[in-house]
């Protein structure tokens, strides 16, 4: 069996980081989106008496997550099968646009559907969530909620086909280096717990996506700060991008990737044309509905989309 599945990219339209946990990982709020940037992961599956996975992508990446993300769906469904990936990136790396997240939630989805298998939801979950804190999200796609690590996930209200471009300037942001550089500095940049007012004002953000116009809400990404201090470049391509008109204009996840929403194509087309082709992605908001629509047309009937419902 042979298919080629999308992979879509994410922007974070809200991110507040809270506490540190118990286990390390940081408490956050965040409001992902889906947007039309796109990898393509062509797979060939067969059934056969010893597990054998080969990747061949367009750009060389060390511990791969497809690779990892299929052993892993290997092992649940205790099968053996030869499988050929070919991944085509699009998606900018260590941009703080869930590329390689992407990826592997691609695998997770359709590796039970080439097997002809389906897998309950709750554990196609928990294995996107050994995979990394932005995986589970990509199960679903369009506009979300994403609470703990960011792997617990409720829907938000669809948010229209925005027009946005994203400048990825080919800085590269640690995100593991981003969440320490959040306890550094004066004053400590984490929202804290007890700072209710923050919370408050997230809580009012989500509720209104609903009825406001996106550019109307004062969304933030508390990474911002910190990495605008290392890195003052992005804080100037930010500024670039509201001169443009650009509403909100902002960072997505620790970064380096920022991105501005426009009222139109053209707005947007314009705004990209000042930035230049090599470092800009004219993008649109990719819904819930559009997502899955897709998903099911790559994988034709292949099998039960579990994650996606009926
Ligand atoms: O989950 P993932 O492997 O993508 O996370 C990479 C790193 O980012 C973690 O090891 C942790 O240092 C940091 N992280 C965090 N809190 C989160 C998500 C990620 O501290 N909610």
């Amino acid at each position: 069996m042979r298919v080629t599945v999308p992979s879509f990219a994410k922007l974070n339209l809200d991110l507040r980081v809270l506490s540190k946990r118990a286990d390390g990982y940081h408490e956050l709020r965040t409001i992902f989106q889906t947007i039309s940037l796109r990898d393509s992961l062509g797979i060939e599956f067969a059934r056969a008496k010893r597990t054998n996975i080969e990747l061949d992508s367009s750009v060389d990446i060390a511990d791969n997550l497809v690779v990892r993300a299929a052993k892993l769906m290997l092992d649940h469904l205790r099968i053996n099968a030869e499988v050929r990936f070919a991944l085509t990136k699009r998606i900018p790396m260590g941009a703080g646009m869930g590329g390689g997240s992407s990826n592997a939630a691609a695998t997770l989805i359709a590796l039970p559907a080439l097997a002809g298998q389906s897998i309950p939801f709750a554990q196609l979950s928990a294995l996107a969530e050994a995979l990394g804190s932005d995986v589970p999200f990509f199960l679903h796609g369009g506009t979300a909620l994403g609470l703990g690590r960011g792997s617990e996930l409720y829907p938000l209200p669809d948010l229209g086909q925005h027009h946005a471009i994203v400048v990825s300037t080919g800085i590269h942001v640690s995100t593991v280096e981003a969440y320490k550089a959040l306890h550094r500095g004066v004053t400590n940049a984490l929202t804290s717990e007890a700072e209710s007012p923050i919370l408050r004002e997230f809580q009012a953000i989500a509720w209104l996506l609903e009825s406001a116009h996106l550019e109307e809400l004062t969304v933030k990404n508390d990474f911002e700060p910190v990495v605008f201090q290392i890195h003052p470049a992005l804080a100037a391509v930010v500024r670039k991008l509201r001169r443009l008109g650009a509403k909100p204009a902002m960072m997505t996840g620790s970064g380096s990737a920022v991105f501005g929403v426009f009222e139109s194509g053209l707005a947007a087309r314009r705004a990209a044309e000042a930035f230049g082709a090599s470092i800009t992605y004219p993008v649109r908001f990719v819904n819930r509905r559009q997502y899955r629509s897709l998903w099911r047309r790559a994988l034709g009937g292949a099998a039960a989309l579990s994650c996606f419902g009926k």
